[in-house]
């Protein structure tokens, strides 16, 4: 077999989601893909490819610009928000994008600018009048052909909503020319869209005939100016897809352009199959560039069996899910529960009866089990004096089958399926512990290099499991891996020695009560309903409060008598501040970015009247007022030297 050297290069792997809409805030159908995409990412990683993850938001668009207006702020006003609301998800979803690309970045628009003319001079584009229907939601042309609303409008037959009529002057690029080509290519590229009946529905769409698209827009303003007419700006589509190359520096086609292009992988939902299996197709092969390897479309995620969207107001927020369960139980339950083609209905009973059975009691308790008995038994100490037999054996041939077709199923993107063959194995191993009797073992003095021999299987299994799981389940896997002393995370059947010593494992799912959950969950649901229909009826905007509601919150201007640390928790400092018309005590978490010191004598706003908790045995009565960014770091707020303390703000 030749030997790897040094100098031999990692294949490449390039991998995107959709670039998400910033008219709506993240929900747990933006989660599946964005988790989905990682999940790929660190399995890749594992497997030896040299991984570029892109992500990131459209921001351009009649859609953002009419949401604008409604929401009385400019369309980069609205995009800002959201997207601090979509990092701050990735993040506590733990999301390892490489790089997170926004449409109104300088270098994108110039990008599109570039490929614009690069279509333009091969021929491509022409001057002409589109009159036609137009649906603001998907942001896409409705053909003639689509079903009539009363109003006669037509139905997008996309969404089901009414589109607009349009009638103005654009640039018109000749998808018509591509319709061979692109058939032809599908034949040469039988699996270029993943799963293959997806794959059915392109062609068929194609065949039916392709009309030449309409790729400007004159009366949207909110938008990348045509080159030479900036009358016009350019279609959203034809801007949004681009970011898939101008996220890895088309504009300069520098080293990372020319390793990474063409993409490995798209990934997306069906929504926006057409826009990525024709419309993207044929604009890179006008612009005389390479097409992708392969576009994964996944279903749907539907609550109360419609797709979640914020128009139908079924969204699901993962932040509600976030106070009962870590990130990992989210990604677990979204890869495990939908096969990649079908659609999913989210139920909160669903979710916690899944998480419960399998990352509580088989996985779980696998590991704080043994870690249990090896402290028990063995004081965390393996000695060598182990003894296997032929069930450990067939234990290590039962790993390595599972491991062939979770490889097998995750290489063909079939998480579910291969998540369902490494919880078999789990079950497999718990079933061992019940066989071996370790408890058993323990009682007899002279059965002491079994039990040793049977806590090592199981230290064995844990670690080979962990490193499987670990795509899926990223930070419990790298505390599985520090308890049981192996960091090593790639793939295989793990062999520690049969010396060594283990950590302390604490409980990694704990149990949730079903009943408690939905509790919480409802009253999250009631208290949205009950904010939304005040809204309706005081004709508001959904996240738009009244005075009354401002008039609720308390703030004061404070002043900071004295701050220190407070032990064992490194971002928490224990404020002691007068409010003007008493002194208390805060506890806040700016340990990382502010000093006692620097505190000290200083002015803040804080908010008065929230119900007092308890953080670290420290009581805290009231919130300090920090601005905080992406990354969570904060900045608070600058109050004129002169302001009295005790201040209202109102
Ligand atoms: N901006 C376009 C995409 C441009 S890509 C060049 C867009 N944005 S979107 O915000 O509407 O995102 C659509 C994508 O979000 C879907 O294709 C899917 O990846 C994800 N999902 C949004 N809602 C979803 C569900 N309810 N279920 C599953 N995925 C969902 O379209």
């Amino acid at each position: 077999m030749e030997k790897r050297t040094e100098t031999q290069t990692r294949q490449k792997f390039f991998l995107t989601t959709p670039i998400y809409y910033v008219n709506d805030i993240p929900h747990i159908g933006h989660a599946y893909t964005t988790i989905m995409a990682d999940v790929i990412k660190r399995y890749k990683t594992l497997r030896g490819y040299d991984v570029f993850f892109l992500t990131g938001t459209d921001e351009h668009g009649q859609k953002i610009e009419k949401n604008a207006i409604k929401k009385n702020i400019t369309p980069k006003q609205l995009a800002d928000s959201v997207v601090i609301r979509f990092k701050e998800l990735w993040k506590k979803l733990n999301i390892d994008y490489d790089k997170f690309i926004r449409t109104t970045d300088d270098f994108h628009a110039e990008g599109v600018k570039k490929i614009f003319n690069i279509v333009r001079e091969k021929g491509d584009i022409y001057a002409g009048d589109y009159k036609g229907h137009y649906c603001v939601s998907c942001e896409s042309f409705v053909s003639e052909t689509s079903e009539d609303t009363k109003s006669g409008n037509k139905v997008c037959p996309d969404c089901g909503k009414e589109t607009e009529k349009v009638t103005e002057k654009c640039y018109f690029f000749k998808l018509s020319a591509y319709q061979d080509k692109l058939l032809k290519y599908y034949d040469e590229h039988p699996d270029f869209i993943q799963p293959p009946s997806r794959m059915n529905e392109v062609r068929s769409f194609v065949k039916m005939g392709l009309r030449d698209l309409s790729i400007t827009r004159s009366t949207v303003t909110w938008g990348i100016p045509v080159p030479g007419d900036e009358e016009q700006t350019i279609y959203v589509w034809f801007d949004a897809l681009t970011n898939y190359i101008t996220g890895i520096n088309y504009l300069e086609e520098d080293s990372l352009f020319k390793k990474m292009w063409p993409a490995d992988l798209h990934v997306m939902a069906k929504d926006i199959l057409k826009f990525h299996a024709v419309y993207w197709p044929a604009f890179l092969m006008s612009a005389g560039l390479p097409l992708p390897e392969k576009e994964l479309i996944h279903g749907w995620w539907l609550k109360d069996e419609k797709k979640m969207s914020k128009s139908i107001g079924n969204v699901l927020d993962p932040n509600v899910l976030f106070e009962f369960f870590n990130s990992d139980a989210i990604r677990y339950f979204l890869m495990r529960e939908a096969p990649i083609g079908a659609d999913g209905n989210f139920s909160h009973q669903g979710f916690v009866t899944r998480i419960n059975n399998d990352l509580s009691n088989d996985w779980g308790n696998l590991v704080s089990r043994s870690a249990g008995m090896i402290e028990k038994y063995l004081g965390n100490r393996f000695t060598g004096g182990s003894s296997l037999g032929a069930r450990e054996e067939e234990l290590e041939k039962q790993y390595k089958e599972m491991e062939i077709s979770a490889i097998r199923m995750f290489d063909e993107y079939k998480f579910n399926r291969g998540l369902e063959k490494i919880f078999e194995f789990i079950g497999y191993v718990n079933r061992y512990i019940v066989e071996t009797q370790p408890w058993s073992l323990a009682k007899e003095t002279d059965k002491k290099s079994e039990l040793e021999g049977v806590l090592l299987t199981l230290v064995k299994s844990i670690l080979s499991i962990n490193s499987i799981l670990y795509p899926v389940i990223p930070e419990t896997s790298e505390k599985v891996a520090k308890v049981f002393g192996h960091e090593d995370l790639s793939i295989g059947w793990k062999d520690p020695g049969n010396k060594f010593t283990i950590g302390k494992s604490e409980q990694l799912f704990p149990r949730v009560d079903l009943k408690e959950f939905l509790k919480t969950e409802e009253k999250q649901e009631k208290d949205k309903k009950d904010n939304t229909k005040k809204g309706e009826n005081d004709q508001m905007e959904e996240g738009i409060i009244n005075f009354e509601d401002f008039k609720k919150v308390e703030m004061v201007v404070s002043k900071i008598l004295n701050a220190e640390k407070i032990e064992n928790a490194d971002k928490l400092l224990k404020l002691e501040v007068d409010t003007g018309l008493d002194k208390r005590t805060l506890v806040a978490g700016i340990a990382l970015y502010y000093t006692p010191e620097e505190l000290i004598g200083r002015k803040i706003i804080i908010v008065k009247n929230l119900k007092p908790v308890k953080l670290r045995g420290v009581l805290s009565q009231g919130m300090i007022l920090a601005a905080s960014d992406a990354e969570d770091r904060p900045y608070i707020l600058v109050i004129p030297e002169e302001t009295p303390v005790g201040a209202i703000l109102k």
